[in-house]
């Protein structure tokens, strides 16, 4: 129990719980030092049924634990009763700005809930999106941020800033109040900047960027939520590329 507590509030490990977070850490080629589970049998079943790529990966792998000790692990038990520990992996900030692939990098700039974050990165890994980087307070492979992004942390870069640095990538602030956004005209390799759930996108931040972009909306509707915009703009991009070269 010490180890999964202390796993939570070390910044080189990451706690996966549930069966899709350890499934996504797997496939994706994460370091998972431990996993308990409350049926190991019951999980490797899941596993042939869900992830048959990873059906053998599980067996021996995985610790059997009592579900009342599985429950003392984590401040609420995966349905799937699945805990494990993997490494993070580091993340090189200046490489995934430089590099030359035209897929967007996600900036979020200090989001404050750990569901929202996870939803995020869920999504720019299902857009294949080159990165996602967070500004403010909020550890975005918090448990609970993972398992919102059901372990998709090790598909893609994901790091925390402290602030945005220079690159040549355009800097795009998605805002409710942008000129009405039309995939086409998004930049590739551009920095599409969301802002936080309540307040939106800081001034700073708004001046710094070379375009603004809204989400057109029907009328009364104040704005979407923060990882549902994400997706939108994400999914926007990848359905409809600007007719530019592919490189950046
Ligand atoms: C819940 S919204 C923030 C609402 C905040 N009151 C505002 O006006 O910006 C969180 C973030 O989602 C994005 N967002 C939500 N709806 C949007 C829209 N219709 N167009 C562009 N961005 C949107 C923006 O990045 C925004 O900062």
């Amino acid at each position: 129990m010490r180890r999964y507590r202390a796993a939570r509030r070390d910044p080189g490990l990451a706690v996966l719980e549930g069966f899709h977070a350890l499934k996504h850490a797997l496939r994706f080629g994460a370091a998972v030092l431990e996993a308990v589970a409350a049926d190991p049998e019951e999980l490797d079943g899941l596993a042939a049924e869900l992830a048959p790529d990873l059906a053998g990966s599980l067996t021996g792998r995985v610790s059997p634990v009592g579900p009342e000790a599985l429950a003392r692990l984590v401040p609420q038990a995966p349905r799937t009763g699945v805990v494990a520990i993997a490494r993070r992996p580091a993340v090189d900030v200046a490489a995934v700005l430089a590099d030359e692939r035209p897929a967007p990098v996600v900036l979020l700039e200090d989001p404050r809930t750990m569901g929202n974050m996870g939803a995020c990165v869920r999504v720019a890994a299902a857009a294949d999106a080159a990165g996602v980087l967070t500004t403010g307070h909020n550890d975005p492979w918090h448990p609970d941020a993972l398992r919102g992004a059901a372990g998709l942390h090790f598909a893609l870069p994901v790091a925390a800033v402290e602030e945005l640095p220079g690159s040549d990538r355009p800097l795009v602030a998605i805002d409710p109040g942008g000129e009405g956004l039309r995939p086409r005209d998004l930049p590739p390799g551009a920095i599409l900047a969301f802002g936080a759930e309540r307040h939106g996108l800081s001034a700073a931040l708004l001046d710094r960027a070379e375009a603004r972009l809204g989400i057109p909306m029907r009328p009364g509707v104040s704005s979407l939520n923060l990882a549902t915009s994400v997706a939108a703009v994400l999914f926007a991009q990848r359905l409809c590329p600007s007719p530019s070269p592919s490189k950046r």
